[in-house]
């Protein structure tokens, strides 16, 4: 699988990851997905070595996806810290909790951040190998990465696919690493939502920037809907849910314009019935339960091949 190698490198984003470190994770992640499928799902891969997920924000499935890849790569343990269960919530400093970690020896931190750059900050502050798990609206490369993964299981190449991401861009680090991911692997990616939250800056990126969804989504070959960060929203970028949905939400009849092979894809969570109509979200065009199980792999992929190196043809799975 040639010579490149991720071993001891931070992964904080895909702006900054080449092609052909992109291609090595797609490639070992197949192989973490034979483990996943299996029976015996526990390999020896990461036997002790030690991995805190350390998330400041909620999540169910980037959470749970990393610490099921440590235990299925054999026995690494995994220690799971957020802001309520720790000193945290007894006003100990973010620094002096990654201090604090380092200190006991862990070889990899997955950290998710409200903060744009926190991971960033991690890697100035301590040595183990930090995973970025999100951060703000800047990035969550494990997710693009899975999303990929997703789009080569059913199709070759991504490699002039057109890929339309649709929503709420301005809030999205799921959108962000996709399109840094998607354009370096030779993707046609087109952006498409209401003009508060898909700026025609954005084409600055190598993407095509649509404010009428049907003409994004006509002959698409994959359609990745985004959640509307309702959290994360504290003006009036539409007038209404109930809006919203009727101009911009991904139903049957938009999905008509697209080939007849369209992938649906969601990050999850959905909000189902605004950004997605729910027979979409469950239809046979839609992959959103293969990506969570994808995570797994893709997940085990990077913790592999951050921690212990090596390019994949090691690996007898
Ligand atoms: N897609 C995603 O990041 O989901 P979680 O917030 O549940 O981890």
């Amino acid at each position: 699988m040639g010579q490149v190698s991720l071993k001891g490198k931070h992964l904080l984003g895909l702006q900054n990851v080449s092609p052909e470190e992109i291609k090595l994770i797609l490639d070992v992640a197949k192989k973490m997905k034979n483990i996943v499928l299996s029976d015996d799902k526990k390999v020896p891969l990461l036997k002790g070595k030690s991995i805190i997920n350390l998330f400041m924000e909620p999540s169910t499935r980037t959470r749970s996806s990393f610490e099921l890849a440590g235990k299925y790569l054999g026995g690494a343990d995994v220690i799971n810290l957020s802001p309520s269960g720790s000193s945290m919530g007894k006003g100990e400093s973010f620094r002096d909790t990654l201090l604090t970690m380092s200190y006991m020896g862990t070889d990899a931190i997955v950290m998710r951040h409200s903060a744009e750059g926190a991971p960033l900050y991690a890697t100035k502050a301590v040595d183990p190998i930090i995973i970025n798990a999100g951060d703000g609206a800047h990035e969550h490369p494990t997710q693009a990465l899975l999303d990929m993964y997703s789009i080569l299981e059913k199709k070759e190449s991504l490699e002039g696919l057109k890929v339309v991401i649709i929503g709420d861009i301005m809030h999205s680090r799921v959108a962000r690493s996709n399109i840094y991911g998607l354009t370096k692997m030779g993707a046609d990616v087109h952006l498409a939502g209401p003009r508060t939250m898909v700026y025609p800056e954005l084409e600055k990126l190598g993407v095509t920037v649509h404010h009428d969804i049907r003409e994004a989504v006509a002959n698409a070959d994959v359609v990745n809907v985004l959640r509307i960060q309702l959290e994360r929203i504290h003006s009036a970028l539409y007038p209404t849910n109930r809006e919203y949905a009727r101009i911009f939400g991904i139903n049957n009849e938009v999905l008509k314009l697209a080939k007849d092979d369209v992938m649906v894809m969601h990050p999850g969570p959905m909000n189902r019935g605004l950004e997605i109509a729910p027979d979409v979200a469950y239809s046979d065009q839609s992959v959103i339960q293969e990506q969570v199980r994808n995570g797994v792999a893709v997940r085990m992929a990077v913790l592999y091949l951050t921690i212990i190196g090596g390019d994949g043809s090691e690996l007898a799975y």
